[in-house]
């Protein structure tokens, strides 16, 4: 009865799949202890200079944050050669995707991206009264930046490219999306999102930061929730063009980012040695992974991330169950189409090695046709 009341766009929202949390795994497996490798955490957590200034702030939760985040936007203004007034930081990248796509869709207006992809784009589009226009990605599971121009139309008002993406871990190659970038026109707004940019194992790929130097009209997202370990924070923040940014300072809720989330991202942005730490071990234990995965007969994406997107050959919901039941948790890709994929967390070398014994058990038990 109540759901009559709803507003028709919400009627049309699927809830939100998370990764299992770990409490909910433990409960159900009745485990002490979880591993969860499904939501692309930083399993080093963050760095102790967050820590000591999230421990400081909490002492003035009494008092309202910063507003405007000044101190976060001057460091980031620092880090990236970017002025400090062309950001807009919010509670976590989610809440930015949803402050972009709330500044700039009127009902019926189009939103083209590649699928499969990150969720919120499609959620957020339909809240708006949007149309998501989804393209398959490539056979190699990367944007298809041709097709999703080829879809742009006098509707269409939004691109949104995720760069790594989510959950593939590609990247496409930097000439095309420079060339994107500058052949979308003038009525679109191109958003490029960046959750995984730090983990690009590229020499020299450009990035939103240089393709905002360069005057191209593109708004960047980032996010504090995957290099920094601060996802239980919820950090996140877009930069772009005056021009571009200013609708979404005043869609934004006056204070989105929380006091002891700000002080923790500030904390975090001056440990250099926690972030290098995060980026060496993430290589070595994505390498070693990819390794071993290609050694059982799985097909494994080149990763740009802190994930892997692997094809297992088999269904992998039922795989995932029983790592469940042992305690660890990955991502089957079956909700994006892909029933024998799934997407995998790089975790710390000894969490790793855990599930790659318990993957050896359960391929001894019924393998796999490779
Ligand atoms: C591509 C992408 N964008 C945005 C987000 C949201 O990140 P946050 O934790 O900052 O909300 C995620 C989270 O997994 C993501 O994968």
């Amino acid at each position: 009865m109540s759901e009559s009341l709803w507003r028709s766009s919400v009627k049309d929202l699927d809830p939100y799949i998370p990764g299992q949390a770990a409490e909910e795994a433990k409960k159900q497996a009745e485990l002490t202890d979880v591993i969860r490798l499904a939501t692309n955490e930083n399993q080093l957590g963050p760095s102790p200079k967050a820590i000591e200034a999230m421990v400081k702030a909490i002492q003035e939760a009494h008092f309202y944050p910063d507003l405007t985040c000044l101190e976060l936007r001057t460091k980031l203004g620092a880090l990236h050669g970017i002025d400090p007034e062309n950001y807009v930081i919010a509670n976590g990248a989610d809440n930015i995707i949803n402050l972009v796509i709330a500044s700039y869709i009127n009902p019926g207006d189009e939103v083209v991206y590649c699928t499969p992809t990150f969720s919120e784009y499609h959620k957020n589009t339909l809240l708006m009264g949007g149309v998501p226009v989804e393209i398959p990605t490539t056979k190699d599971h990367k944007f298809d930046l041709e097709a999703m121009l080829e879809a742009i139309n006098e509707k269409t008002k939004l691109v949104i490219v995720c760069n790594p993406n989510n959950p593939t871990g590609t990247i496409v190659e930097e000439e095309e999306l420079r060339e994107f970038f500058k052949r979308v026109p003038k009525h679109v707004v191109a958003v490029l999102d960046e959750a995984y940019g730090e983990f690009i194992n590229r020499e020299n790929y450009a990035t939103g930061v240089e393709y905002i130097k360069e005057g191209l009209p593109v708004i960047t997202i980032r996010t504090f929730s995957k290099l920094y370990g601060l996802a239980g924070m919820r950090v996140g923040y877009a930069m772009a063009r005056p021009e571009l940014i200013q609708p979404l300072q005043r869609v934004r809720e006056p204070f989105a980012c929380n006091r002891v989330a700000h002080a923790g991202a500030l904390g975090a942005l001056e440990d250099v040695e926690h972030k290098n730490k995060t980026l060496s071990d993430n290589k070595r234990e994505m390498e070693k992974l990819v390794k071993e995965f290609r050694a059982f007969g799985y097909e494994v994406e080149e990763s740009h991330t802190n994930f892997l997107f692997v094809d297992m050959k088999q269904e992998t919901g039922s795989i995932g169950a029983e790592l469940a039941s042992q305690g660890l948790i990955i991502r089957p890709c079956a909700a994006w189409g892909h029933p024998t994929h799934a997407r995998i967390s790089i975790g710390t070398a000894e969490q790793n090695d855990k599930l790659l014994k318990a993957l050896q058990e359960i391929n001894a038990k019924a393998p796999h046709h490779a």
